[in-house]
């Protein structure tokens, strides 16, 4: 993937060279009107509902881009991806053990930069099921390198019936802080909906982005109403969203609410939505992650702004 179309982000990249990650990034390409108050803008954080405890908006997803092996250069890019989202103020950090290496690669670059603590380590149970599940936690554990995770969520509910009462006796033994559900799967939303209605989890984590909208009408507003958190996975449709403005160059109107790269744009609308708490873009690339981290300073946009928006992404065809 390259950073598409826009040079703000290529002015970005021949600065992080010279002077490397950091502030200075910040001083690079346009600055908005939040920076333009004296450098960066602090990021956003929201409140989890069900405890009050702020989570930072920008968090970072591990689904096949932490998937690498053994190759330092790869690696050694993904633990800079992680030091670019805590030095940015981020901490969330998404993983699962169906995403092949990730886990493990997550788990090592913590231990190795000491920085488990300051992580929001969220990862997923493949498969509820009494006999397998206490050995599933126990493996994301030890491939994580820690003794609890923050968020453990049923990854892909399909079962309208289904309970969380194992993760729940989890959560009472301090095996995971918070629990949660993901989908991403048209067909499921309905029983994601009625397995949060029901079991009322700490976080709901469901594909959204601005050309995949269908999250907004029921699941959203329903996470809402049971007072979980909301995750919004493949917030670029994987690579959908940047191949469909690829050669546009940002609208003048996006300076309004702080956007300078088209990652920021996707990401600023969903965040736009109140009911968000965190969005959790991947990348294997310090840079993209810095990027994205913009998305989560100044301002965003307004119900109008994000209508434009909306209108915008459904012009292009
Ligand atoms: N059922 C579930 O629970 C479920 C399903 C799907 C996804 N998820 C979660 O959602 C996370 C996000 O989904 P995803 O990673 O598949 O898709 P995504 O976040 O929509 O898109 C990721 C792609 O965008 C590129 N990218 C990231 N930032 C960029 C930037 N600023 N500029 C240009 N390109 C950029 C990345 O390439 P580079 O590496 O080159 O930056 C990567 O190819 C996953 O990692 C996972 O944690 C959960």
């Amino acid at each position: 993937m390259t950073d598409g179309p826009g040079t703000a982000l290529s002015r970005r990249r021949a600065l992080a060279l010279s002077v490397g990650f950091g502030a200075a990034l910040w001083t690079s390409g346009r600055i908005g009107p939040a920076a333009a108050q004296g450098g960066p803008a602090p990021l956003l954080s929201r409140p989890i509902p069900r405890s009050g405890e702020a989570l930072p908006v920008i968090g970072l997803g591990t689904a096949y881009v932490f998937d690498v092996g053994d190759d330092a250069t790869q690696r050694d890019a993904r633990a800079a991806v992680i030091r670019t989202l805590l030095a940015g103020g981020g901490t969330l950090v998404d993983t699962a053990p169906s995403y092949g290496r990730a886990e493990a690669l997550v788990g090592e670059i913590l231990a190795a930069g000491g920085s488990r603590s300051g992580v929001f380590l969220a990862t997923k149970l493949e498969e509820y099921d009494r006999t397998s599940g206490p050995a599933a936690l126990a493996a994301s554990l030890r491939q994580l390198r820690t003794d609890r995770v923050d968020l453990m969520q049923l990854h892909n509910v399909s079962d309208l019936r289904q309970d969380l009462a194992m993760m729940r006796e989890w959560k009472a033994q301090g095996r995971c802080r918070y629990i949660g559900i993901t989908t991403t799967y048209r067909g499921a939303f309905d029983v994601a909906e009625a397995v949060l209605r029901r079991e009322k989890p700490d976080f709901l984590q469901i594909d959204y982005s601005l050309d995949d909208r269908e999250a907004e009408g029921r699941l959203i507003p329903a996470a809402a109403e049971v007072g979980a958190a909301v995750l919004t996975a493949l917030p670029f449709g994987r690579n959908r969203l940047f191949r469909a403005v690829q050669g546009r160059p940002l609208p003048d109107w996006a300076a309004a609410f702080d956007a300078h790269s088209w990652g920021q744009f996707f990401l600023k609308y969903l965040l736009g939505n109140p009911a968000v708490t965190a969005v959790i873009p991947g990348t294997g690339n310090p840079e993209h992650m810095q990027d994205n981290l913009g998305a989560g300073r100044g301002r965003l946009p307004d119900a109008a702004e994000r209508r434009r928006m909306v209108d915008f992404i459904g012009s292009l065809g």
